[in-house]
């Protein structure tokens, strides 16, 4: 048959990553390229113990159809968690359940964008995001970026050099890839570059709670007084990715809206994963928890800086982490990390090219992504000196 695919998806790769995937099943190949927690943060016995009780006790809780907004005391728990930890006035604002962030960053392009309209986005940016947006065919505006997060200046020119411009996303703490954070200043300035022009900000902040040394940075949200921010968040890398529970927490009409566009999609977010996560926040501490998942990716990133300074030669420069799971490295302008990263694939060692999270993904870039939250300390150390050889030899 001619499949004639709808112009909406046509144009989309499938990702590098799930190419570079292949490479790093082999387990002779050490993997620097997935983005994933580390399996040891989940609690599986505990939601193990909830989901029996649960499937007992309460299956048609648990089972049947639920409300398109989720669960309502899992929407309390968000709630107060934002309140308290992030200081969102939750009275202004609502939250609604979705499957995972990227739900809610898709939910949200759904509603705003037109074909045509451009989302402006940092450079590097995360490719789930990038694809939502190609997939609404969204044009993109990249703006780049340095150690204090998005170039606020640039934004403005390219505001104004846009069609339509009508969403800024930002990942400002921990980004994915580059491990950047966005200061303060830059944030109350992308703010008021924002409500200059009259645009949504979509701030993703999976990342945000896995700060190294506790340190806590405020939300864009949090300085939201005219309702333009929709802030995404997860459990994913706070419990676990594959329950898919996320939420959104923006105005009330924008969720509503998100609501209507949420039920032509999956209706509503599974329930047996909604309510285990409302359980085990119920039963255990997940502020504990979180402790423990920062003190281990802060070891991961310690040994894999470390790792860098020692084995990689002169003129290569990476981002200094302070949280998340990523670190970006730059090579001198010249080399090309994709082409290289084949040359280091064979030597068996995998990153994701830092093309892949480009406006412009088969442009020549020099950077690649690195990430130490699977891989053991000494992994980390094996795969940053096969590199450093490869890197080296070029
Ligand atoms: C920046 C960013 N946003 C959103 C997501 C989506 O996460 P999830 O849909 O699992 O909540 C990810 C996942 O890696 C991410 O890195």
């Amino acid at each position: 048959m001619n499949l004639q695919f709808s112009d909406r998806v046509s144009t989309l790769k499938g990702s590098a990553i799930r190419e570079i995937f292949k490479y790093a099943a082999d387990p002779q190949v050490i993997s620097l390229a997935g983005g994933n927690p580390a399996p040891e943060t989940f609690p599986n016995k505990e939601l193990s113990d909830i989901a029996k009780e649960l499937l007992e006790n309460q299956p048609v809780l648990s089972l049947q159809y639920g409300i398109t907004e989720g669960y309502a005391p899992l929407r309390e728990q968000v709630k107060e968690r934002l309140q308290r930890k992030e200081n969102i006035d939750c009275e202004k604002n609502d939250v609604i359940i979705v499957s995972g962030g990227q739900q809610a960053i898709d939910l949200t392009t759904k509603i705003f964008v037109n074909e045509g309209d451009t989302v402006i986005v940092e450079e590097p940016s995360f490719i789930g995001a990038l694809n939502c947006f190609r997939s609404y065919k969204a044009n993109l505006a990249g703006v780049p970026m340095d150690e204090n997060g998005m170039d606020i200046a640039a934004l403005e020119e390219t505001i104004k050099n846009s069609k339509n411009p009508k969403i800024i996303y930002t990942i400002p703490t921990f980004q994915n890839p580059s491990g950047i954070t966005m200061t303060q200043q830059r944030r109350k300035e992308l703010y008021e570059v924002a409500r200059k022009y009259d645009l949504i900000i979509i701030e993703d902040n999976p990342y945000g709670e896995l700060s190294f040394n506790g340190e806590h940075h405020a939300t864009i949200k949090s300085i939201d007084t005219d309702g333009r921010v929709v802030y995404c968040g997860s459990f994913s890398k706070i419990l676990a990715p594959g329950l898919r529970v996320g939420f959104m927490c923006a105005a009330p009409e924008i969720t509503a809206k998100a609501a209507v566009a949420k039920q032509t999609s999956d209706v509503h977010t599974t329930m047996l994963p909604q309510l285990l996560a409302s359980e085990y926040m119920k039963r255990y501490n997940i502020d504990e928890a979180i402790e423990k998942s920062r003190a281990l990716y802060k070891e991961k990133c310690e040994t894999m800086l470390k790792a860098i300074d020692e084995y990689f030669p002169e003129g290569v420069t990476r981002t200094n982490p302070t949280g998340g799971l990523f670190v970006w490295v730059t090579l001198p302008e010249k080399y090309d990390a994709l082409e290289i990263s084949k040359i280091c694939a064979e030597n068996k060692v995998v990153y994701v090219p830092g093309n892949t999270f480009m406006v412009d993904m088969d442009k020549k870039c020099s950077a690649l992504r690195l990430n130490y939250s699977t891989m053991s300390n000494e992994k980390i150390i094996e795969g940053v000196k096969l590199l450093g050889e490869v890197f080296s030899k070029l």
